[in-house]
């Protein structure tokens, strides 16, 4: 295991969005990553622009993190992240997730956390990872019309959770997470990855910059874009969204 250098962590009621707070204040003391969490956000930030529903009883959580490597490297820090976290969710709850590529966490066909990892060269160059955990409250308070059917630690596990040791478990194992993928990149990282993709083998639609396809999911490529075989020839996307089609659908 890697050991992360000594995280200064705050915790707020409410903020704007905690990826927005931890770019704020990281440049008061730039030598070491900082841990931003709040109980709720007004302006939660989903991937692709899209806006992300906070309420009371989640876990939000940003890590900016400065970079030790060219900006490059970090293309696929959210997927080390991602992985990082669904393990540590894993060992604290029992439940078992899987990484809807590239950065949800599934729980029983479910979206139960989402990553957003977002790259700025000033003040310095840094990564701000942000995770939304839903923790302890029910899906039916987070509004109609989400991409993907929601679900809570509270639903699946049928208890609270305790917040505060749930953000320092997490906090630790992002941070361990991102010092081991600084040394050591993707590579070490991709059967794990690979393991808790849903729908591997599978038909899967695909929907990125350049619209939408149809085809079979193979894994992951060394980059960690997805590798989708789409009417007899593979392809690699780096960014988008995929849903799981079945055949009569196809
Ligand atoms: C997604 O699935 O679209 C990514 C969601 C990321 C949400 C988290 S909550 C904490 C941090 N602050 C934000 O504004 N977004 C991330």
């Amino acid at each position: 295991m890697h050991r992360a250098p000594p995280l200064r962590s705050l915790h707020l009621d409410s903020v704007d969005s905690t990826n927005l707070e931890a770019l704020r204040r990281f440049a008061e003391e730039p030598s070491r990553p900082l841990l931003v969490s709040a109980g709720t956000q007004s302006a939660g930030r989903g991937r692709q622009g899209r806006a992300w529903q906070s309420p009371v009883g989640g876990l939000w959580m940003s890590l900016a993190w400065p970079l030790s490597r060219p900006q490059a490297h970090y293309a696929a820090a959210g997927l080390a992240a991602g992985l990082a976290a669904a393990e540590a969710l894993e060992a604290m709850t029992g439940l078992a997730l899987q990484i809807k590529w590239p950065n949800d966490l599934l729980a029983g066909g479910r979206k139960l956390a989402g990553l957003l990892g977002e790259l700025h060269v000033a003040p310095l160059p840094l990564l701000v990872l942000g995770i939304g955990v839903n923790a302890n409250f029910r899906p039916e308070a987070l509004g109609p019309g989400l991409l993907f059917p929601p679900t809570t630690l509270l639903e699946q596990l049928g208890r609270p959770v305790d917040l505060a040791a749930l953000r320092e478990a997490l906090g630790a194992a992002l941070a361990a997470g991102l010092a081991a993928f600084d040394v050591q990149g993707l590579a070490p990282l991709l059967p794990r990855l690979e393991r808790r993709l849903p729908w591997r083998g599978r038909l899967i639609r695909f929907t990125g910059p350049g619209g939408s396809v149809t085809g079979t999911l193979l894994g992951l490529d060394p980059a960690g874009r997805l590798a989708v075989e789409v009417e007899g020839r593979v392809e690699h996307y780096a960014s988008g969204d995929l849903s799981g089609v079945r055949a009569e659908q196809a």
